[in-house]
């Protein structure tokens, strides 16, 4: 009786959800709404044995904090390639009616939040998962689950049992600009635009603040195995039907000029749409036609970002303010007499260093032009000089650190100033402690930028290596923080331990050793004590490793500091070798290899770890005990004679993978990414998070299996 009740009223009320959130249709009052909901609430309580995480009385969140487990995408999430210019995008269009003919394209706006993958299971919303790398993201669903436009049980019928669909996010202009307003009042750091507060968003702890921040999501994207649809209109037209947000403004398009046509519409219309766009999304509509096109490894070939150019605005220069990153680095930031640009207001834009200061010739009070790219961060790109004051004078740099007023230096070759003073300057030893704990270097949860001031505030922590001595007992008394939280972030401290070394390497902040360098430093080298020992020479034999990462290399060991700090890393237990990965099959067992020379699909080092992984040796000079010689281009021709003359088999990389063939195959997905390289540079030169957003990072999965 009670449960059928219930089960009423869950029903009626995600119906009116539905009507008012996606539909913007209600049918009955606010006051009505609040009723219902009330009394289903009175009944969940007093029936707690009739309790379900999908009911709507979970839309307003509880105050328990989350942690966010990793989940693996079962369909990796990709990205789209991206274009500026038209004649790119009728490059595009003419390469697919080439191949295919005629073609109906579905042209979609690309919205600019953060990128969500929800899964259903029997019509009920089992999981939403972040982006993250593109093949493994963020539980978040506590938290998507009071967004009032995601369905939380599917309505009509003819849903697959399982699928997933992908969307994106948003904040709109109105939540946006309420929840500044409030930070803003409250004292606290602004948010740069409505893309970072969603994500940013998303990843709270507390499920009852992300209810209140009034996010919305908007779906654009089946995945699943065995969908029942021939084009995406009819997976999308369905999936409107089964309660999703759909947006209204997709069209088919048949030709170049009905593409253009619906894009020149919105390069204007989107000034007047209640959240942001950032570009138009074209994409094949029929799913054979896709299959048969195919996929790049990071992203389909049958669709194509359209990215709007750039909105500019001219506003005045208040005065800028230098800030210390956790190199050392100093970026000037411009603060900005508050202006609209692409619906955001800014307030802020990065000058990002002295030379850039000085070609622009930037002056107190000019008025300035700031333009948001593809960037995270607003930028200055001129100076009105039309409007500039009779009286203005040229702008003197900053000599000395703003922090702790040491005088800063400038490296060779190097556009930025720094502050040297790497262990008493506090932006310095607070970034440096935040760059470890990222979820790609120690992945430490439940530490935040705050908790770690908290935590230098108090003495508790003064550099990495401190982490390790933390007791639950002297945080749980923190702000905020409280024994559960603390706990927590024991249980994660101690888990780091096993993160292994390539990550440790990266988290020590050497300059210049970003993620990927880390992984060719570890695979090159084995051990921390190997890098330690190594010589400038031996440095720069590693992969992607040259003269000036060397340098920073040996720069950071040659410190007193360092070292203390890496004896108690290493007394805490941490990974300071590469763990030798198991062996995965013997195919190469008794026979030995040189490896010399550049190759087209792998590293060096992806070599001769596929070697051992098969049980073969590797050996680094060609000697008489060397069967094969894996010859890549620009070898060396001496190698090359003495090894003609003694015999040893040379071979080329294709036929090294040749040999690998019947073997379990061993697939190395993580290619460098320059684009990892420049989102820790990011990172490292703006630390402040009101103005700092983490691109996500590309994925480096190939596809697997059919998409859609
Ligand atoms: S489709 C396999 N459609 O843009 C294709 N993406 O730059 C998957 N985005 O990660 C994406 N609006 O977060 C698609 N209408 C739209 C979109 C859209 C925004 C985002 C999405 C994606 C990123 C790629």
């Amino acid at each position: 009786m009670v449960r059928k009740q219930i089960e009423e009223l869950r029903h009626r009320l995600e119906y009116h959800n539905f009507k008012y959130y996606v539909e913007n249709k209600p049918e009955i009052s606010d006051f009505e709404f609040d009723i219902l909901m009330r009394e289903l609430q009175d009944l969940e309580s007093a029936h707690p044995e009739l309790a379900d995480p999908n009911s709507p009385t979970m839309r307003v969140g509880c105050d328990l904090t989350s942690e966010f487990q990793t989940i693996e995408h079962r369909f990796p999430m990709l990205s789209l390639g991206n274009t500026y210019s038209l004649d790119e995008l009728h490059e595009f269009i003419d390469r697919i009616e080439k191949e295919e003919g005629p073609t109906e394209f579905v042209c979609e706006l690309k919205f600019d939040g953060t990128a969500i993958s929800l899964t259903y299971e029997h019509g009920q919303l089992l999981r939403a998962v972040t982006r993250g790398d593109g093949s493994q993201g963020d539980d978040v669903t506590a938290n998507v689950r009071t967004i009032r436009t995601v369905p939380l049980k599917l309505q009509g019928s003819g849903w697959p049992d399982y699928f997933e669909i992908r969307g994106e996010i948003l904040m709109p202009y109105s939540s946006f600009d309420r929840l500044n307003t409030e930070r803003e009042a409250a004292g606290e750091p602004l948010l740069a635009n409505p893309r970072n507060a969603a994500a940013g968003t998303l990843k709270q702890q507390s499920s009852a603040v992300v209810a209140r921040r009034g996010l919305d999501c908007t779906l654009y994207q089946l995945a699943g195995n065995d969908l029942p649809f021939s084009n995406h209109w009819e997976a999308l037209t369905h999936a409107r039907n089964w309660g999703f947000k759909i947006s209204e403004h997709t069209r088919i398009c048949h030709n170049r000029a009905e593409i253009d046509a619906f894009i020149a519409h919105w390069d204007e219309a989107r000034r007047s749409l209640p959240f942001p766009t950032d570009g138009v999304v074209i994409k094949v509509n029929d799913f054979a036609a896709r299959r048969r096109i195919g996929f790049t490894a990071k992203a389909p070939k049958w669709a194509v970002a359209y990215k709007f150019k750039a909105e500019q605005a001219l506003t005045k220069l208040e005065s800028i303010d230098f800030q210390v990153g956790r190199t050392g680095a100093i970026t000037p930031v411009a603060n900005l007499a508050p202006v609209l640009l692409a619906g955001t207001t800014v307030r802020r834009a990065t000058l990002h260093n002295a030379e850039q200061m000085a070609q622009l010739d930037i002056r107190p009070n000019d008025m300035v032009y700031v333009e948001k790219g593809g960037e995270i961060i607003p930028k200055i790109t001129g100076v009105e000089l039309s409007l500039r004051p009779a009286d203005s004078r040229p702008f003197t740099y900053i000599t000395h650190c703003p922090e702790c007023n040491t005088e800063l230096v400038r490296y060779e070759g190097e556009a930025k100033h720094y502050c040297p003073n790497q262990s008493g300057c506090r932006p310095q030893i607070i970034g440096r402690i935040i760059h470890f704990i990222r979820r790609k270097a120690l992945n430490i949860d439940g530490l935040g930028e705050e908790t770690i001031e908290l935590l230098y505030a108090n003495g508790l922590v003064h550099d990495i290596s401190d982490l390790y001595d933390l007791q639950a007992e002297q945080l749980a008394p923190l702000p905020r923080l409280g024994e559960k939280s603390a706990e927590n972030i024991i249980r994660s401290i101690r888990a780091s331990r096993e993160i292994p070394f390539r990550r440790v390497l990266f988290g020590l902040g050497i300059r210049f050793v970003g993620e990927t360098t880390a992984k060719y430093l570890a695979d090159h080298f084995r051990s921390l004590d190997a890098v330690m020992h190594a010589s400038r020479e031996e440095l720069v034999e590693a992969d992607e490793v040259g003269d000036k990462i060397a340098d920073a290399i040996l720069e950071y060991f040659a410190d007193a500091e360092n070292l203390r700090i890496i004896n108690r890393l290493r007394e805490a237990g941490l990974q300071f070798e590469e763990q030798a990965r198991e062996q995965t099959s013997s195919t190469l067992a008794g026979k030995s290899f040189v490896i010399s020379g550049k190759f087209a699909n792998h590293s060096r080092e992806e070599l001769k770890e596929l070697i051992e992984l098969h049980g073969g040796r590797n050996l680094a000079a060609v000697s008489g005990n060397v069967d094969y010689l894996v010859a890549g281009e620009n070898m060396g021709p001496a190698k090359l004679k003495k090894a003609e003359k003694l015999g040893i088999t040379i071979i080329t990389e294709e036929e090294f993978s040749a040999m690998l063939e019947d073997s379990t195959t061993v697939s190395f997905t993580d290619t460098p990414s320059q684009q990892n390289e420049v989102s820790d540079l990011l990172s490292e030169h703006i630390p402040d998070p009101a103005i700092q957003a983490e691109e996500p990072s590309k994925p480096e999965t190939p596809i697997q299996g059919s998409l859609f």
